[in-house]
């Protein structure tokens, strides 16, 4: 399984290079700069969770699965180059490169960003994949990565910061900005490989539990990492309502040990092969910080 899915990954990134838009215009940065994060070296959390769910329900529809799993990644890339304003969290450092607006320009950060919002649909547009679960597909990413999901939680992020909120708000936030999506990957390879209908609502609440976890080991990671390792600006949610702001270093880490057994029993409800991924997955990503 290992080597499956370092197989699979590492055809999913020579994917990803071949997949940058071409476009002929006469603007000095605009085409490269558009694929410039997406390329960046991101962990690909979360296209590797709806590869997993497809080797492991469906693995002979891996290769339709990986258009789906780049506009997952173009999505969520989109949402770190705005996360990255200076309007927003204002940082200089991502995937380890100068964020495009201090490289270039915020007008041309703020458009990057819109154009990849939208390249994200037009990607899933392009699967070979029936037309009713390319609905399905768009429906989970719209749904979870936009107005009712990641953009409803940047906004509550951004206008609470500097006004202290109680653990169950910051929860919430938590599962918008961060969780919703990480749910949505699951999801998307669940309805690519046709799961049934109580297999897909397990995906989703362990997407929930496991964005959840994700984000938490993020705020720990930005107060206790440098920027060196953690190839992104840190120490930097001095202002904002962070689980390790409201609960200290410890407490953080004590609500990822209650996390933890709630995400092993729900992944035991997952067949065996999801299970063995997930695992190894889980042990790189979500290992102690
Ligand atoms: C960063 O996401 C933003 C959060 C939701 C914490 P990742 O930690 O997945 O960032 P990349 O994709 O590896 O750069
Ligand atoms: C961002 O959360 C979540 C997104 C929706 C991008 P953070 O602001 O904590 O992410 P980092 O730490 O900048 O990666
Ligand atoms: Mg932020
Ligand atoms: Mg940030
Ligand atoms: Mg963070």
């Amino acid at each position: 399984m290992k080597t499956l899915l370092q197989n699979t990954l590492d055809d999913f990134e020579s994917f990803i290079a071949l997949n940058a838009p071409k476009i002929e215009s006469f603007h000095p940065y605009y085409e490269s700069a558009l694929w410039e994060m997406v390329l960046g070296g991101g962990k690909r959390f979360r296209p590797q969770l709806l590869m997993t769910i497809v080797l492991a329900y469906a693995p002979h529809k891996i290769q339709c699965a990986f258009l789906p799993a780049l506009a997952i990644e173009v999505l969520h890339t989109y949402s770190l180059i705005h996360d990255d304003l200076p309007s927003m969290d204002n940082a200089s450092l991502r995937r380890g490169l100068k964020t495009l607006h201090t490289k270039y320009d915020e007008a041309g950060a703020i458009l990057i960003g819109d154009a990849l919002n939208t390249y994200a649909f037009y990607l899933l547009s392009q699967a070979k994949l029936k037309p009713k679960t390319k609905i399905k597909l768009v429906k989970i990413l719209s749904k979870n990565g936009g107005i009712y999901g990641m953009v409803l939680g940047q906004a509550l992020d951004c206008y609470f910061e500097e006004k202290k909120l109680p653990l169950s708000s910051l929860k919430t936030i938590h599962i918008n900005k961060t969780a919703k999506l990480i749910s949505a990957s699951l999801q998307m390879g669940g309805a690519i490989a046709n799961v049934d209908k109580k297999t897909l609502k397990t995906l989703k609440k362990l997407g929930i539990l496991l964005g959840l976890f994700f984000q938490i080991r993020d705020d720990i990671i930005d107060s206790t990492q440098s920027e060196k390792e953690a190839l992104k600006t840190t120490n930097n949610d001095t202002n904002k309502n962070s689980y390790v702001n409201l609960l200290g270093l410890e407490g953080a880490r004590y609500e990822l040990e209650k996390l933890k057994t709630k995400i092993d029993s729900k992944i035991k409800k997952l067949n065996t092969n999801s299970q063995e991924i997930l695992n190894i997955i889980l042990k790189k990503y979500l290992k102690e910080v």
